[in-house]
């Protein structure tokens, strides 16, 4: 009998060893299968033929139980698509059994022999059945007569694999789901899934314990699901939705087979599309449903407040309660929520003389769903109705009463000015509130005395702060770094309270001031920002070091609450779309122009390569560049990825403006380098040529691309004509030439055939040649429609 079983380490190198039990090894090729009399127990693998997948005992990070499971061979980082018994692990591998079982079907043994786990196949005769590891990550198990009997890709766990499907039987009504593991340590079923819809419609759905919907992927219609967007652009997959009399199910498959991916439900409930890239060694993601986290159905579990400004974790649990299980709060998987610390005077039996529970007031809060609405009453009778009950945790008195019984799910904070906001009191325990444990004072809290007094206190503190302000402005500001720290009132007093607007980009407001020596800046209010303070001071002060003549310079900011501004270097020249585009600026010359391409470009190589951490500039448009007096160009708005975070990709590709800079990973989901500036920079190169909108050129009436146009025109040596009309060919031919092959180059479809910032550099200053480029693809393919 030629058998299986090699036992390979990391590093593939092949062992020869011999096993205690029933089994003779006679050499060391891999086998792909396990038929009966066979095993597989301690590191013993099989590996599919092609090398693409392995099965085998593994423990899960940190855990100490073993489980069965298919991983990828070829991957560096171990990821498992498929796991035998999820929710009942083993603890000794050495003589536990993985095998075809007497009546033929797959079984997993302790080495007490006590079944762990069963295929549960259709019974077969064990000498002709055999379970074989293909290499699409499928396990089967074929019988006898070669007929397929049981496959891994029917009873997937976590991941849908290509090939794989997810369905609904519709003559048993059985449904073929994917469930999340507990969390990375536990392949045990989670509380998420993505399974068919269970009201029976032509879509699939995210599923929060098997019965809350929180994600709906759009009906089929014929090609795609609506909300979905795979299966177009250039992600090479192709989904197909297969509706007939016994089945219905979703499947995909990838059209270029070195392309690998999978699509799995992680333990905090999204949905994501990963591709594994080679030249990192990780897996990235090509997209994620829902679209933000915080829409995952009770993402922080029971009592967990999500906050989307804070900055470590987005969960917190609510005052008076703890993580029910820290580990998995470690492991940033929140959903199994928060239990109290001390458990209520009505629900524990011992306390009976102790105090009374209270309520803590939580201002700002997104109320929960599905209250219960009493009638009648004021806020006094609301707040005893709820703590008559002992079920009821909380409630809300908003021109009536509603009160929450049972565990408090998707609670979420809010920020002064959102419109949702509501103040929800919370039922805890006398000794769990803040300070002391004095409940009966706190539940009183809310009376008008009180108010009265905090609103005097407050008066009192604005008076002082007031007097204190003053002071402030003329006083040395705090200065962090070399950038000045101001305060809002501060910078309300040098714009004349936002009274001057210079303009308004995709990320706020930008209004003029004047600081108390005269120097005059601009301050950008941003908007949209859910970093918590600490991350934006870090982000800011890294940018704060950056200083290059060709770079906008940041000379301070303000961080306040809510509040974020910028405060900037004021440029008198304005930004160079309005010298470029309005027709009553005057005309830039050649030679200016020249300078201001090189100038731009030796801005953005600085912000590339010479600083100390690479940053990617991300929108360059001629809006975003500005001129001083002397036409001396400097790049602006860098820095915004940074400070936006995982808000940025969404802002970037919805402002309208910028669309037409935009390179084609932003839209394929390939990683983001800082070739994405070095096509905005080829686009916008094209608009300085022309003098006018890559966009709006047309020629008898028909609108035409004009890059296309200016691609084709390079590569027949066409250059003049490309010229601004309004320069009566005034240019120095050889530095035209040399600027319209950098921009052709600078807009190739791939990254990699861009040439870097520095090169550019290099380029423009007659350093280094430029050869003719080819046409890029994605031009060509506009130009033939
Ligand atoms: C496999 O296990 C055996 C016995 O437990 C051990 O001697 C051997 O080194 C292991 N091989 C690898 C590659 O880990
Ligand atoms: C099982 O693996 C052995 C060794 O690689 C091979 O010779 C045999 O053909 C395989 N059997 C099946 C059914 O694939
Ligand atoms: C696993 O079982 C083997 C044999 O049954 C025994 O020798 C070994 O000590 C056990 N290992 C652990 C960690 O319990
Ligand atoms: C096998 O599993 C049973 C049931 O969980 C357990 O009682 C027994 O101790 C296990 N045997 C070994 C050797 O771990
Ligand atoms: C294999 O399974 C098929 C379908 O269940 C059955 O028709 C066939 O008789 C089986 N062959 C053997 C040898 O068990
Ligand atoms: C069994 O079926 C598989 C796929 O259906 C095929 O590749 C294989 O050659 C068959 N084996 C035999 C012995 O017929
Ligand atoms: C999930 O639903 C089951 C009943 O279907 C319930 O017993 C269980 O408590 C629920 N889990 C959570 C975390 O609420
Ligand atoms: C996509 O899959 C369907 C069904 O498997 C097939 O008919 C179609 O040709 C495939 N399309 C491409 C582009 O491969
Ligand atoms: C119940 O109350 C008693 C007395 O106040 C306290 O010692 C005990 O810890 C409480 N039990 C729980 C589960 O909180
Ligand atoms: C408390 O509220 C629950 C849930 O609404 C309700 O079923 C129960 O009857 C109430 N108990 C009392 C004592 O009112």
């Amino acid at each position: 009998m030629d058998t299986e079983i090699r036992p390979c380490s990391s590093l593939s190198i092949c062992l020869l060893f011999f096993l205690f039990s029933s089994l003779n090894i006679q050499n060391c090729v891999a086998t792909d299968n396990i038929s009966s009399g066979q095993s597989l127990s301690g590191n013993q693998t099989i590996v599919s033929k092609e090398g693409n997948f392995v099965l085998g005992f593994f423990t899960p990070g940190n855990s100490r139980n073993y489980y069965v499971g298919i991983w990828y061979k070829k991957i560096s980082v171990r990821t498992v698509i498929w796991v035998a018994n999820r929710a009942t692990p083993i603890t000794n591998t050495s003589s536990a059994e993985f095998k075809i079982s007497e009546d033929g079907k797959l079984v997993l043994l302790n080495s007490s022999k006590i079944l762990f786990w069963s295929s549960n196949s259709t019974p077969s005769t064990s000498d002709s059945t055999v379970a074989v590891l293909l290499d699409t990550g499928n396990l089967v198990i074929r019988n006898g007569s070669n007929t397929t009997i049981w496959q891994s890709f029917d009873h997937p766990t976590d991941t849908q694999m290509p090939g794989g499907w997810i369905g609904v039987n519709k003559i048993t009504g059985e449904f073929q789901s994917i469930t999340s593991w507990e969390n990375p340590e536990n392949p045990a079923p989670g509380l998420f899934s993505q399974s068919m819809d269970p009201g029976g419609s032509n879509q699939y759905v995210l599923l929060w314990n098997g019965s809350e919907i929180y994600w709906r992927s759009g009906l089929w219609n014929g090609q795609y699901f609506t909300t979905v967007p795979f299966s177009r652009g250039s992600i090479p997959f192709n989904v197909t939705f297969v509706d007939n009399k016994q089945q219905k199910y979703i499947m995909y498959t990838i059209l270029d087979s070195s392309f690998i991916t999978r699509s799995v439900i992680g333990s905090s409930g999204l949905l994501t599309q990963l591709y594994w890239v080679d030249s990192t060694q990780e897996w990235q993601s090509i997209f994620s449903q829902p679209s933000a986290q915080f829409y995952v159905y009770s993402l922080c579990g029971n009592f967990g407040i999500c906050d989307l400004k804070s900055s470590d974790n987005i969960c917190r649990c609510s005052y008076g309660f703890e993580p029910a299980s820290m580990k998995e709060w470690e492991l940033k998987v929140w959903s199994s929520g928060c239990v109290r610390k001390t458990s209520l005077r009505c629900s524990n039996k011992s306390s009976a003389g102790g105090e009374e529970d209270g309520f803590l007031e939580m201002t700002n809060m997104r109320l929960p769903a599905s209250p219960r609405n009493l009638l009648g009453g004021s806020a006094e009778d609301c707040e005893k109705a709820c703590l008559n009950n002992c079920s009821c945790n909380a409630y809300a008195y908003v021109s009536g009463c509603s009160i929450w019984t049972g565990d408090i799910r998707n609670l979420q904070q809010l920020y002064d000015g959102d419109s949702e906001a509501g103040t929800l009191y919370l039922r805890l325990a006398a000794s769990d509130f803040p300070g002391s444990s004095r409940s009966h004072k706190l539940v009183i809290y809310r009376t008008l005395s009180v108010i009265g007094g905090v609103l005097g206190i407050l008066c009192v503190l604005g008076l002082i702060w007031t007097f204190q302000r003053r002071k402030r402005i003329r006083m040395a500001r705090q200065v962090e770094g070399s950038l000045i720290q101001f305060t809002y009132g501060d910078l309300q007093h040098v714009t004349k309270n936002f009274s001057e607007k210079l303009g308004s980009g995709g990320f706020g407001p930008v209004f003029k001031g004047t600081l108390s020596d005269s120097t005059e800046v601009a301050v950008k209010k941003l908007e949209g920002l859910r970093q918590g303070e600490k991350q934006f001071r870090t982000e800011v002060s890294t940018l704060g070091v950056i200083q290059h003549v060709n770079v906008v310079r940041l000379r301070g900011f303000c961080s306040k609450g809510s509040k974020r501004l910028l405060v900037y270097e004021y440029m008198s020249g304005g930004s160079l779309d309005s010298h470029l585009f309005q027709n009553n600026s005057t005309v830039l010359d050649w030679k200016m122009r020249y300078q201001i391409i090189l100038g731009i470009a030796r801005g953005l190589a600085y912000l590339h390569e010479k600083c100390r951490e690479c940053i990617i500039h991300c929108d360059v448009k001629p809006d975003n560049v500005l001129v001083d007096r002397d036409f001396c160009a400097k790049v602006a708005d860098f820095g915004m990825a940074k400070l936006m975070g995982r808000d940025f990709s969404r802002v970037l590709t919805t402002m309208r403006g910028t669309i037409g800079y935009l390179a084609p990973e932003w839209i394929s989901g390939l990683p983001i380098t800082s070739k994405v500036d070095v096509y905005s920079f080829g686009m916008m190169l094209f608009e300085l040529i022309s003098g006018e909108r890559n966009t709006t050129h047309s020629a008898d009436g028909s609108k035409i691309f004009y890059p296309s146009l200016a691609a084709t025109k390079v590569i027949e040596g066409d250059i003049l004509s490309l010229l601004d009309h309004r320069l009566n060919g005034a240019a120095d031919i050889e530095e035209l030439t040399r600027v319209c092959r950098v921009a052709c180059w600078c807009i190739q479809d791939s990254e990699a055939h861009r040439p870097t910032m520095g090169q550019v550099v290099q380029i423009l200053e007659g350093v280094m040649e430029v050869s003719v480029p080819p046409l890029p693809r994605a031009l060509q393919l506009l130009m033939e429609d």
